[in-house]
C-alpha cells in the first residue's frame, strides 16, 4: 500500500459507469455485546492504547481527513456520491453534529447525487427525538436501528442494553423527524429464544412500520464472550433446524405484511425502500470505506485500513494513507465473488458466470428444488425459498 494511497491507473478505468458510495465506520460502543466481533471498542478497551488520537472527541476530524485524502486519490473522478452509510460500532455515540460534519465533507469534496441515500446505524438507547431531528437536518434520510429482539430475556443473552419497546418508539421518532426510510435489524436463533419469542419480535417490528427489515441468524463468532459461554455449557447452542424454522417464520410474517425479499437476509416494502448502499456492495460497484479497519473497493482494487483507532488516526495525522494492505483482484477472483454475492440476491446470478462443475451443480440444484425454474430457463440462477434456507451450501457448490 503506497503511503499516499495512490491507486493503480487501471482502477479508475470505466469508473464513470459505476456508482460510488462511502462507508464511514464509527468504532466505538458504550458496552460490548457478547456475540459481536465487529471492529469496535469500549472506553475501557481504549484506555491505555492509542491515547488521545484514538478518542471519540477527535474522531470526526480524523474521518474528514480521510475523506480529503479520498478526493486526492480519486483525482478528477467526477462522480457524485450515490450512497453514504455510517455504521459501527455505534455511530450515535458521537454527537449528531459530528456525523453531519463527516457527511458535509463528502458533500464538499465529491457532491451528493440527486436523491442520494444517506443512512446511519443507531442503537435504540442512544437516540432521542432531538438527536434524530438534528441528523435529518444534517442530510440523513435513512436510519437503521439495532432492534434484535422484542423479548427481554433474549436481549439479555445478547447483552443489549435497550428495553423492549424502545426500538418501536425509535421508528415513530424517526418518522416524526422526517426520515423517509427506516430499517430494523433483527437476530434469530439466540440461545433460549423460542418460536413464539421470534414471532413476537417479528410482530413488534412490523407493528412499528419500518419499510425495511434485516433478519440475521445469530452467528457464534470464535473469540466472543458468547462463544466462551456456549463452550462452558452456560448457554445452549442453537441448531441449524431451528435457524431454518425461524427463517420460514420470518419469510411468512414479512410477506404477509407486504415485504419482499431482495437479498437472503433483507426484505423491503418497495424497490425504493431497498438499501442501495448494500446493493452497491453486492453488485461490485465502487465504495470508499473510511475509518479503522474499513475496507474499500475501486475498480477491482480492494484495500483495508489499519484496524486500531490509534494507528488509524496516527497515519492520517502524519499525512499518510491509513491503508494497511491491498490486493488487486484477478478476473477469476471477481467471477467467484460475483457468484458469492449475486446468488444471494432475488435477481440471482447469470448462469454463464458458472464454470462447468458449477453449471452441473446448478442443474442438480434445479432438480432438487433449490433454484427457480423460469429464471433458470432464462439463464439465471435464482434461489427458491428452500434454496434460501440452504444458501451457503448452494453457493459453495455453484462456485466450483
Ligand atoms: C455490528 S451492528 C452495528 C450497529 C449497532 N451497533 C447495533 O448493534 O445495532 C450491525 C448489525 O449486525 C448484526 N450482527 C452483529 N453481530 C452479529 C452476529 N454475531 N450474528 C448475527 N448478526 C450480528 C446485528 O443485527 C446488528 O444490528
Ligand atoms: S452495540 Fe452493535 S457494534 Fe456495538 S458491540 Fe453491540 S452489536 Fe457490536
Amino acid at each position: 500500500m503506497p503511503e499516499d494511497g495512490a491507486l493503480p491507473g487501471h482502477a479508475l478505468a470505466g469508473a464513470a459507469g459505476r456508482p460510488l458510495g462511502f462507508y464511514l465506520h464509527v468504532p466505538y460502543c458504550a458496552t460490548r455485546c457478547g456475540y459481536c466481533d465487529f471492529n469496535t471498542y469500549t472506553a475501557s478497551e481504549l484506555r491505555g492504547s492509542g491515547g488521545a488520537l484514538a478518542s471519540r472527541d477527535n474522531y470526526a476530524d480524523t474521518v474528514v481527513a480521510e475523506i480529503r485524502l479520498a478526493r486526492k486519490v480519486l483525482g478528477d473522478d467526477p462522480r457524485p456520491v450515490e450512497t453514504v452509510f455510517v455504521g459501527g460500532g455505534t455511530p450515535t455515540l458521537l454527537p449528531a453534529a459530528d456525523l453531519s460534519r463527516m457527511l458535509a465533507a463528502i458533500r464538499e469534496e465529491f457532491g451528493l447525487a440527486p436523491g442520494a441515500e444517506i443512512t446511519t446505524e443507531a442503537n435504540p438507547e442512544s437516540v432521542d427525538p432531538r438527536y434524530l431531528a438534528e441528523l435529518r437536518a444534517g442530510g440523513f434520510n435513512r436510519v437503521s436501528f439495532g432492534m434484535q429482539s422484542a423479548r427481554q430475556h433474549v436481549l439479555k443473552i445478547l447483552d443489549r442494553t435497550h428495553t423492549p419497546g424502545r426500538p418501536e418508539a425509535c421508528v415513530a421518532e424517526a418518522r416524526a423527524a422526517g426520515f423517509e426510510h427506516v430499517n430494523l435489524d433483527l437476530i434469530y436463533g439466540t440461545p433460549g429464544e423460542t418460536d413464539d419469542d421470534w414471532r413476537a419480535s417479528l410482530d413488534a417490528a412490523l407493528g412499528a412500520g419500518p419499510d425495511h427489515v434485516s433478519a440475521y441468524a445469530l452467528i457464534v463468532e470464535e473469540g466472543t464472550q458468547l462463544a466462551r459461554r456456549i463452550r462452558r455449557g452456560e448457554v445452549p447452542m442453537t441448531d441449524d433446524d431451528v435457524h431454518a424454522d425461524r427463517y420460514l417464520l420470518a419469510e411468512e410474517a414479512l410477506t404477509a405484511a407486504g415485504f419482499r425479499w431482495y437479498e437472503v437476509s433483507n426484505w423491503a416494502t418497495t424497490e425504493a425502500a431497498r438499501c442501495r448502499h448494500n446493493e452497491l456492495y453486492w453488485t461490485g460497484a465502487d465504495w470508499w470505506g473510511a475509518g479503522p479497519g474499513a475496507h474499500s473497493h475501486v475498480g477491482g482494487v480492494r484495500w483495508w485500513n489499519a484496524k486500531h483507532p490509534g494507528g488509524y488516526a496516527q497515519a492520517l495525522t502524519e499525512g499518510r494513507s491509513p491503508g494497511a494492505g491491498r490486493e488487486v483482484l484477478a478476473a477469476e477472483d471477481r467471477r467467484v465473488e460475483r457468484i458469492l454475492l449475486e446468488l444471494r440476491l432475488a435477481d440471482g446470478c447469470p448462469l454463464d458466470l458458472l464454470a462447468p462443475a458449477g453449471a452441473r451443480a446448478a442443474a442438480r440444484a434445479l432438480a432438487d428444488g433449490l433454484l427457480e425454474r423460469a429464471p433458470y430457463e432464462a439463464g439465471r440462477a435464482v434461489l427458491t425459498l428452500r434454496g434460501r434456507l440452504l444458501a451457503d451450501a448452494v453457493v459453495r457448490d455453484l462456485v466450483d
